[in-house]
């Protein structure tokens, strides 16, 4: 492949090479500075405005804010920490089960691969599959957040040279419509870890998956973590720990609010409320007014009733069953099945099959 992003036939509008020293290597005395290429391909996705989309969802009859409004600099930091809860054992089972099985899982990706990860978080689980992959001919990082992206693809892009480092800053939420990168990723295999696919309802989920098998192709892979159903107290203390970092990480998007947009939303009003809802079969995030309130945000007047909630995230849990129906419904088959042996969490090897 032409390494310097210039010679491809295909016309990427913002294309940029990037050459920026990153990393310094000291060997026999000398100090070298190694440049480390990545290729950023930025499709400027577009944000919608956080006041629409705050404004939106507080005047709607059960108050919503989207998860996503979580991940700012310190939501980042704060959900770095959940990872490391005791309570919180989807990061920590996911990247045990990858570490167990990772020879089976490069197995059925195959030699000379080009990986592309939707939401490029930790990348942890990545490095497990890159220092075991047969001679990888690409990493392809997918991710909204251009700083985080470029952040973290330069980390990889030092740690493994000779590795092709693509990242594309894109939402891979909505419609993936980058026919340009596609053509350049000929037959990818897409790794989407984290269980991030709960976040989405039942529906949106397939037809995330739908485009998914678009993109790998008839025949293409998709390694993907799932979370379990389970015992609805282990559920919940995932995701109401007794140190409050997940609580100081769901009234953040309140703090946001207040320091981006001016909102006076007093945060000690508010309590934090995870609870599994066996019916939707998802936890559920809220936060829960402690009393009747106003809080202003740009000039409208939001009024809250004590008890009243906003609801900040579901986290859909499936059982082995129903995501195989789903990903079946997608086109996908389920090849093979990687769970820790409490069965908690699963790492999932699909194969696009053409209709
Ligand atoms: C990043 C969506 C996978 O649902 O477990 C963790 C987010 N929220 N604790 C999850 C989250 C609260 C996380 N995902």
């Amino acid at each position: 492949m032409d390494k310097t992003g210039s010679g491809t036939a295909i016309s990427l509008p913002h294309f940029s090479h990037d050459k920026s020293p990153i990393a310094t290597l000291r060997g026999k005395g000398q100090k070298v500075t190694a440049v480390v290429p990545v290729e950023l391909i930025d499709l400027h996705p577009e944000m919608g405005s956080l006041l629409e989309e705050a404004l939106d969802g507080l005047t709607k009859p059960q108050k919503t804010l989207p998860p996503k409004l979580f991940y700012d600099e310190r939501g980042s930091r704060l959900f770095d920490r959940i990872t490391e809860l005791d309570e919180y054992y989807p990061t920590r089972t996911e990247i045990s089960i990858m570490e167990r099985h990772v020879g089976e899982m490069v197995a059925r990706i195959g030699a000379g691969a080009v990986l592309v990860e939707y939401g490029s978080g930790s990348s942890l689980k990545t490095r497990v599959l890159l220092d075991h992959l047969e001679s990888p001919a690409a990493y392809v990082p997918i991710d909204i957040s251009r700083e985080h992206l470029l952040a973290s693809a330069r980390r990889l892009a030092a740690a493994y040279p000779g590795l092709r480092v693509m990242p594309v800053c894109a939402d891979y939420t909505s419609a993936f419509e980058v026919p340009e990168v596609e053509a350049l990723l000929a037959r990818p295999t897409v790794f989407f870890p984290g269980s991030t696919i709960g976040n989405f309802e039942p529906v949106e989920a397939a037809d995330f998956l739908r485009r998914v098998a678009r993109v790998v192709g008839p025949g293409g892979g998709l390694l993907i973590g799932v979370d379990l159903k389970k015992n609805a107290k282990v559920l919940e203390a995932a995701y109401d720990d007794a140190e409050g970092v997940t609580a100081a990480f769901n009234k953040n998007v309140l703090r946001r609010l207040n320091d981006e947009l001016g909102a006076d939303f007093d945060l000690d009003h508010f309590e934090h409320r995870a609870l599994f809802n066996e019916v939707q079969g998802r936890i559920e995030m809220h936060l829960v007014s402690h009393a009747d309130q106003r809080v202003h945000l740009n000039g409208t007047s939001i009024p809250f009733r004590k008890g009243e909630t906003i609801h900040t995230e579901n986290s859909y849990k499936y059982t082995l069953d129903q995501f195989a129906h789903l990903a079946s419904a997608t086109g996908f088959a389920v090849e093979e099945v990687w769970t820790d042996d409490q069965v908690f969490f699963s790492v999932q090897y699909l194969v696009h099959r053409s209709p």
